[in-house]
């Protein structure tokens, strides 16, 4: 069985052979827990970093593994681990579609974001994704931000979403926003016969950072968008700038729409909203948006199009890693490969229709067919 294709000495160093072998491996989740219970001894060289936990890659037969680093208060390590290796194994999707070079990986951190995130946890946090070596990327995901970002970079230059200023690209956001857009566009077009968003109806759950920036290419695109936020002070921040209807957030995703965009959190799409949908698609930010891969299968049978989360709202990590370009980031071509995914999302269609198969699978195939090409590649000798 091979190993890490990165850096595997520096990477030997840290956790033995034994773990390094199997630490790929899904199905080997005891053998990882015993490799990050090592790896926490490295982690805890600051004392109040006491219940940070590790880092998980997937896959990283495309290249080092990227994804960004979540701080949650998980009750218990195995949470943890298993949201992990859950996380883990999206971005190993997400960047294998996107076309980027780079594998699947996450990190968590057990702690409560508002108080854990001294400055003391957050360098210990730096020295050990840079004890890694460049296997695994980080940035900003739920619970950590920029400027805790800008802090970690102080001790690895493996932590990519840094402040633009110096020279990364700052908050993800608006590229994740773009990307949502140009997936809307896509599956405009396949249900409507065209991209354009003017004259159709959008439904926007979540007016956060990447809904408000959702609304505004909307809005600017003349489409009639509504929206909901459990905040409602955010949905009147919004509604002051821009010409959008409001209603309650049990009420979005009923409404009669060309478009219901989740942009807040997961598991909106079950078997107690499923049958309530009046949209033709759904296409929005939020992470695994399906409660369960059977919701999935309904939606194609309700011939709603559904365009995967991972697929659309990779402009973030598009972004992220633009900056590990020679001369560093570059904002313009970043958003031109973000802009990418309204044909990485016509891609997802054409292999649904071509297959006979939902769209969630079509993704899947997308980016397993990649990485098994990158396999083969790698495995030639040249
Ligand atoms: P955010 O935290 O800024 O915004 C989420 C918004 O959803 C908040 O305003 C919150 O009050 C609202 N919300 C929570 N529950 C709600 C409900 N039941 N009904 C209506 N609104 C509700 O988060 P952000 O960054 O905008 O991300 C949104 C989603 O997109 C998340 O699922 C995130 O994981 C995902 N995502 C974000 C990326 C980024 O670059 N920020 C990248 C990829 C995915």
């Amino acid at each position: 069985m091979p190993c890490f294709e990165v850096n595997p000495v520096l990477f030997i160093n840290t956790l033995t052979l034994r773990d390094v072998l199997f630490c790929h491996q899904p199905e080997r989740f005891a053998c990882f827990i015993h490799a990050w219970k090592n790896e926490r001894g490295i982690v805890r060289e600051h004392p109040s970093a006491k219940r940070l936990l590790g880092s998980r890659c997937h896959d990283t037969t495309l290249g080092p593994a990227a994804g960004g680093m979540r701080m949650w208060p998980y009750e218990t390590e195995a949470d943890a681990l298993r949201d992990a290796v859950r996380l883990a194994r999206g971005m190993t999707y997400k960047n294998a579609a996107a076309e980027l070079p780079y594998g699947g990986g996450k990190c968590v951190v057990i702690g409560d974001p508002k108080q854990d995130k001294t400055e003391g946890v957050l360098r210990a946090l730096g020295r050990f994704i840079n004890r890694l070596g460049g296997l695994y990327l980080t940035g900003v995901d739920v619970g950590t931000t920029v400027q805790d970002m800008e802090v970690m970079r102080m001790e690895s230059p493996y932590v990519v979403t840094i402040p633009e200023a110096m020279g990364g690209p700052g908050d993800s956001a608006p590229a994740t926003a773009f990307g949502v857009f140009q997936g809307i566009r896509a599956c405009l077009r396949e249900v409507y016969g065209s991209p354009l968003p003017q004259g159709r109806t959008v439904a926007v759950q979540g007016a956060g950072a990447v809904g408000k920036e959702l609304v505004r290419y909307l809005v600017e695109t003349g489409a009639t968008v509504t929206i909901a936020d459990i905040d409602q002070e955010k949905t009147s921040v919004l509604a002051a700038h821009y010409a959008v209807n409001v209603v309650e957030p049990e009420e979005i995703h009923r409404l009669d729409v060309d478009v219901y965009s989740p942009c807040a959190m997961g598991a909106v799409l079950n078997d107690q909203t499923l049958p309530e949908l009046r949209c033709k698609i759904v296409c929005g930010s939020a992470n695994n948006q399906l409660a369960e891969e059977r919701h999935g299968d309904l939606l194609a049978q309700r011939a709603i199009l559904y365009a995967p989360d991972y697929i659309v709202s990779a402009g973030g990590v598009i972004s992220g890693v633009d900056s590990l370009n020679p001369g560093g980031f570059n904002r313009q071509r970043a958003m031109e490969k973000v802009s990418h995914i309204y044909k990485t999302m016509a891609n997802v269609m054409a292999i649904s229709k071509e297959q006979n198969i939902p769209t969630y699978r079509a993704a899947s195939v997308l980016a397993e067919q990649r990485i098994a090409m990158i396999r083969q590649v790698k495995s030639l000798a040249v």
